[in-house]
């Protein structure tokens, strides 16, 4: 497996990074998750773009303009003799003295992961998935703005780990004010009445690729669409559910705190979605 580690790419045994890093001491630094589809990345210039936010709003400058990732990341799928891969960037702010000062790294590190696309098992999607609402909350927007994909991922591994324990397959947080956001990796979203609902942005969750996505092929087919702030009530209440992200695409949602939501089968507005996601793909495919 070839890696490209800062200005290069290395075979995996050599891709290693110091105990000085200050993404390995603090998870000081952001990352992004792609995918690729037949060797093209879905929505790339958006994965891109929302690298650079993340980097700016932590005063990290990526040490690559924007147009030169296309061919880096085309260069780890080829070399990788891969097609439908999974790409993972992770930039940190680099080696440096202990200390939380940011000055203290001269340069980030850069590392660009390509692997086979390992899809979930088909059945999750045939029969939906279990979720759980967790105790711990999502981080205030205020204190760390979830919209920044940071390597400080221990509020959402937390989560992940609460839902585990409940035997949930993920667990929905909900924010300070009781509102729900989004799950450990993914973006929630819940119909009622024939409305495709989601949490705004504004709810504090992270402005997910997949979401986006799915809002157009809903606007575009005349589904009407609410994005506000919603209790737990209104989830259990909901016809049907269902989660997004970039591995995942929609998928449906079968039951909340062991109880079946709507039907307890996908519902017909989630395969409806799911099926445009699939058939308008290459739209999307950089
Ligand atoms: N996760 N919310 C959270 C907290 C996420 O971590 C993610 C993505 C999403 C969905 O974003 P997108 O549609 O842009 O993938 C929502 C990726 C898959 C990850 O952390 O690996």
């Amino acid at each position: 497996m070839w890696v490209f580690l800062n200005d290069k790419f290395v075979d995996r045994k050599e891709a290693v990074v110091s105990v000085f890093d200050h993404g390995f001491l603090y998870g000081d630094g952001v990352y992004e998750t792609l995918r690729a589809y037949g060797g093209r990345i879905f929505m790339l210039q958006q994965h891109l773009a929302r690298l650079h936010r993340s980097g700016r709003s932590i005063g990290l400058d990526l040490p690559m303009p924007e147009k030169d990732w296309p061919a880096l990341l085309s260069e780890a799928i080829s070399r990788n003799g891969l097609t439908d891969a999974y790409l993972r960037i992770t930039i940190s702010r680099g080696e440096g003295e202990i200390g939380l000062d940011p000055a203290l790294c001269p340069r980030p590190t850069v590392v660009i992961l390509a692997k086979p696309f390992a899809p979930y098992p088909p059945a999750l999607f045939l029969d939906g998935v279990s979720l759980t609402i967790v105790q711990v909350r999502r981080n205030l927007s205020a204190a760390l703005s979830p919209q920044i994909k940071s390597l400080n991922v221990l509020n959402n591994i937390l989560a992940k780990q609460e839902a585990t324990r409940a035997r949930a397959f993920d667990g929905i947080m909900l924010n300070a004010e009781g509102y729900l956001t989004e799950c450990s990796v993914s973006n929630i979203f819940f119909v009622r009445g024939g409305r495709l609902c989601t949490p705004s942005l504004e709810c504090g969750i992270l402005d997910g690729i997949t979401r986006e996505v799915v809002l157009l092929l809903a606007r575009e087919n005349g589904v009407p669409i609410e994005e506000g702030r919603y209790n737990a009530e209104a989830l259990r209440q909901a016809d049907e559910c269902f989660l997004t992200n970039t591995t995942m695409e929609v998928m449906p949602v079968r039951e909340l705190d062991n109880m079946p939501v709507g039907s307890g089968r996908p519902g017909p507005l989630t395969l409806k979605l799911r099926e445009l996601f699939r058939s308008n793909l290459s739209r999307f495919l950089g």
